[in-house]
This record gives C-alpha cells, structure tokens and sequence, in this order.
C-alpha cells in the first residue's frame, strides 16, 4: 500500500499501535515520587507502587522474640560443645535457638542443624555452618557499624525463613567460544537479573565484591592521558551501580549528585553507607564464605564449585534499608559481639551514615 493512500486517522492508529509495542517492556503510570535532593537537581526516587507492594511484603519484620534474663548461670557452663555463645545466659541462649529456629528452618526445626539424640554433637554441616554464621553476624553488627548503624543484622536479614537465602550470587561458568557460533559475548549481552536484566557485563561481583579492583572509572584531570579507566571497567562499573541501585529499589540519585558521579562533596550520606557496604561484602564473602567452600556439601556450590557469596540484593531485597530499617538486633543479645558491648553501642551511637562525607570518602586515584 502506498503510504500516501492512509488517512490521518490511520497515521494515528498506527502510531498508537506502534507505541504499544514499544511500551510493553517499560512500567505503566501512575508513578510515586520521591524528592531527596535540593529543588532543580532532579534528585528524585521513583516508585511504582505495583511493584512496591511486592517489596513490602518480602520485607515484614518477624515477630520478636519473647524476653528472656540476662541472668543467671552461663551457657557456656551448663551444656557441652559451645564454642561462640558461652558468655550468654542460658535464657538468652535458649532464646537465640527459638530465633534462629523460626528465621532459618522454621519447617525442619533444631534438627536441620542437630542431631535429635545429642545436641552437642557436630556432626551435621548446617551446624558448623550455622557456628560460622553467628560469628558472621557479630561481625557485621559489631565492626561495620558505619554500614548497618545500630540496626543492626539477623540470620533473618539474609534468610527470611529459608535455610537458603534468595538472593546469592556464584562464578559464571566462562563461555565456550570455541564451539559456540554466536562469538565471543565479553562476559556481557546475557541477562542477569542480578543487573537488572540489562547487556552490561552479568558478573561484576567477582571483580568488586570478592576483588578489591578500584570502582573509579570518571577522569579526573582534563588530558586523556590522565585517564587510565578502560571502556570495560567502565561498563562493568555500570553494571555494579545497576545491581546496587535494583537491590536497594532506588534510583542512581538516591546516591550521586549526578552533575558528577565521581564527586563526593555534596552527595546524598547515602553514598558513603554504600562505600562502606562495599568494603563490607567483600570482606564478609573474603573472610566468612570462602572458608566455608569445604564444609558445604556440593549441591550447595556453584557450577565451577565455588561457595554460594553475598551482594546487596542478599540483605536488601529491594529495600532501601534491609526490612525497611526494623531494628531487630534489639531482640537478640547474642548476634551483638556482646551484651556489654550491645549496650554501649545501643545508647551511644558514634559513627554511621551521620558522618562526615568528606572524612570518610576516599581520596580519589
Ligand atoms: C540454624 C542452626 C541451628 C538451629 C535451627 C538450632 N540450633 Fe542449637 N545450636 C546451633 C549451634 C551452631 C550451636 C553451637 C553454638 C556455639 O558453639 O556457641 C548450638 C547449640 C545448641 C545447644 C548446646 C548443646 C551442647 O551441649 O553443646 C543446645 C541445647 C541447642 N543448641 C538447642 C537447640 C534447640 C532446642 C533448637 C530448636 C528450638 C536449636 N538448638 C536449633 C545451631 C542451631
Ligand atoms: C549476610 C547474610 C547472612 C546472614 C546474616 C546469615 N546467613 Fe546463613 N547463609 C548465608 C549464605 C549466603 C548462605 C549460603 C547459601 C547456600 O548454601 O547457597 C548461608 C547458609 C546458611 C546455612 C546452611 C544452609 C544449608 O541448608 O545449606 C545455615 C544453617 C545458616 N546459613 C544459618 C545462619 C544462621 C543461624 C544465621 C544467624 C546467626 C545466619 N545464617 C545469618 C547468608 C547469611
Ligand atoms: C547505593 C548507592 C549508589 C547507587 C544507587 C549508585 N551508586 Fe554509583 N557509586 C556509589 C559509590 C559508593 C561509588 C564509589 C565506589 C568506590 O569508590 O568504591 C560509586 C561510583 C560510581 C561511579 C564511578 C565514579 C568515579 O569516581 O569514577 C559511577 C560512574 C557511578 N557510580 C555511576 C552510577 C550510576 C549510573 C548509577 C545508577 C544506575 C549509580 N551509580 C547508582 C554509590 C551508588
Ligand atoms: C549484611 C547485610 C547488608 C548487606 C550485604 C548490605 N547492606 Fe546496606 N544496609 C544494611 C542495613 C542493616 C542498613 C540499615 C542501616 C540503618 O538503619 O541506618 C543498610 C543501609 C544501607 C544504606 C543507607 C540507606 C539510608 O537511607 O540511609 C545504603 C545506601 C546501603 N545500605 C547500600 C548497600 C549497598 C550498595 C550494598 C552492597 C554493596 C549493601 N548495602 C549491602 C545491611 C546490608
């Protein structure tokens, strides 16, 4: 047909049909917004509530355990093999159990990590584990507070009532370009979900969250010759921010004044909680995950035979703080490094995300 032979009418309804199609793939208004920046910088959260509804609910905090007392003789003193949780009262101790019962195997009980005839025998891999998680959990509560601040973290921040977390991340099994016909895809051009689904690189993780390699990739001096970032760290830089921005339901200005990415100075506190968090994953998936990969039965491990390792999306699950901020570590003494301790950090709160942007953010390369 001869394009001068459709009337008006007809160019408008192949106009709206062509905008259908290209709209499948985009989220239908009406949007929420947010406004977290000054007026006229743009820096807004935008929400789509359909979406939302879906967050809200993977992230409920559980019922808190009942109170116990503090008192009375110690754990360690009373049962046999307790090689972590001996400084707690036999009520909190009993109390931690109940808890971590209900966040990591409500279905099977204490015998997902004991033997019913003998609980203090270790013969069951989810009990060496579950020991390395609690040391895990005081870590991260007790030493990286300038991320998690006196909220804090649970086995159920992770968990949520599953033995194994929903969000983990393995090596990718490398490509087979000899003997695959579509060419080499650069790691990239299959999607992730774990970015968004989108043609940058699909693991940035094995770089920046269990390798140190610098996330700095703007020049920061005029000359080219000033700047050493490749296109491929660039992208796989983008990739990072995607997976971050996706894991937390938040847009790049929830974090960035994006007049300049690189810039520090006068960027939302966001930004250096998220520097921190960095500097966290890596360490806990460094320092706790790996020397676990032989005390983890191998239908637990990735392809290549890697233990499974953390990212943002493993706590956050698409909230901008882990089950929107409910401060459960209140409840449970024991995931504090200890009650003394707890009780310093509850009343006086020194660091966190209130810090100074400039002291804490690194100078740049
Ligand atoms: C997710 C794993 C896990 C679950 C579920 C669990 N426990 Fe434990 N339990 C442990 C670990 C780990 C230790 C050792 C702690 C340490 O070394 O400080 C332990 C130690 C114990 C001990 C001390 C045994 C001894 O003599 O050394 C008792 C008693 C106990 N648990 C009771 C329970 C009860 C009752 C339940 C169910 C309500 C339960 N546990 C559920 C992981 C678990
Ligand atoms: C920061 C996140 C995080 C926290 C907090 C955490 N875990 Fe885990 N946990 C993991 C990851 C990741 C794995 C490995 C998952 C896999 O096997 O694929 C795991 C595995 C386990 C397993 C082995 C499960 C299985 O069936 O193989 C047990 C048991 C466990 N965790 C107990 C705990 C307990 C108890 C706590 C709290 C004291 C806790 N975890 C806190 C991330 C976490
Ligand atoms: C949750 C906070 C957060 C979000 C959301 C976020 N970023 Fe970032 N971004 C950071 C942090 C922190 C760094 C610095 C990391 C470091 O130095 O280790 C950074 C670094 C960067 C850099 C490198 C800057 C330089 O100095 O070279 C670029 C570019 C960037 N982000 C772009 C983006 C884009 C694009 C988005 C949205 C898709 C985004 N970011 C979302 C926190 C965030
Ligand atoms: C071990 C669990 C855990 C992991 C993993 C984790 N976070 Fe967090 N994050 C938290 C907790 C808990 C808070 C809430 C702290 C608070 O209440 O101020 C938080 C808060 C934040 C905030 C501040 C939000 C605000 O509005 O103040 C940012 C930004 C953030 N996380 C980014 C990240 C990024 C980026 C990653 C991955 C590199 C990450 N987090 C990984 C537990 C985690």
């Amino acid at each position: 047909m001869n394009p001068k032979h459709i009337t008006s009418s007809g160019w408008l309804r192949l106009l709206a049909l062509g905008s259908l199609v290209l709209l499948t793939a985009c989220e239908r208004p009406p949007m929420d917004t947010v406004q977290n920046g000054y007026r006229g910088t743009g820096m807004v959260q935008v929400y789509n509530p359909r979406i939302m509804e879906g967050v809200i609910e993977a992230n409920q905090p559980p019922a808190p355990p009942p109170p116990a007392s503090p008192e009375g003789p110690k754990a360690g003193d009373v049962y046999q093999n307790v090689k972590v949780l001996g400084h707690l009262s036999v009520g909190d101790f009993t109390n931690l159990m109940a808890s971590m019962t209900q966040w990591v195997a409500p279905e099977k009980g204490c015998v997902h990590c004991h033997n019913a005839a003998n609980f203090a025998d270790d013969s069951l891999y989810t009990k060496l584990v579950a020991r390395d998680m609690i040391k895990m959990t005081q870590t991260i509560n007790a030493d990286w507070k300038n991320h998690v601040s006196t909220t804090g973290v649970t086995c159920f921040t992770c968990h949520r009532g599953e033995p194994v977390p929903k969000f983990v991340w393995f090596k990718p099994v490398p490509q087979n370009a000899g003997a695959d016909f579509i060419g080499n895809k650069m790691r990239q051009n299959t999607p992730a979900s774990s970015v968004k689904l989108a043609s940058l690189p699909y693991d940035p993780f094995s770089s920046y969250l269990l390798g140190k390699e610098p996330i700095r990739v703007a020049a920061t001096k005029a000359l080219p010759t000033d700047h050493k970032a490749s296109i491929a760290q660039t992208e796989k830089t983008y990739s990072l921010m995607t997976h971050m921005s996706a894991s937390l339901g938040v847009n790049c200005t929830f974090c960035h004044a994006t007049q300049s990415f690189g810039k520090w100075e006068g960027g939302p506190p966001q930004r250096v909680t998220a520097y921190h968090g960095i500097r966290m994953v890596q360490a806990l998936n460094n320092e706790h995950m790996l020397p676990l990969t032989d005390t983890f039965p191998p239908n637990r491990k990735g392809e290549l035979g890697d233990v499974a390792k953390l990212n943002c999306a493993t706590c956050h699950q698409g909230a901008y703080k882990p089950v929107f901020g409910a401060p459960m570590l209140k409840d449970s003494p024991g995931l504090a490094a200890l009650r003394t301790a707890f009780e310093k950090m509850a009343t006086a709160p020194t660091d966190g995300p209130a810090a100074a942007p400039a002291a804490a953010a690194p100078a740049t390369q």
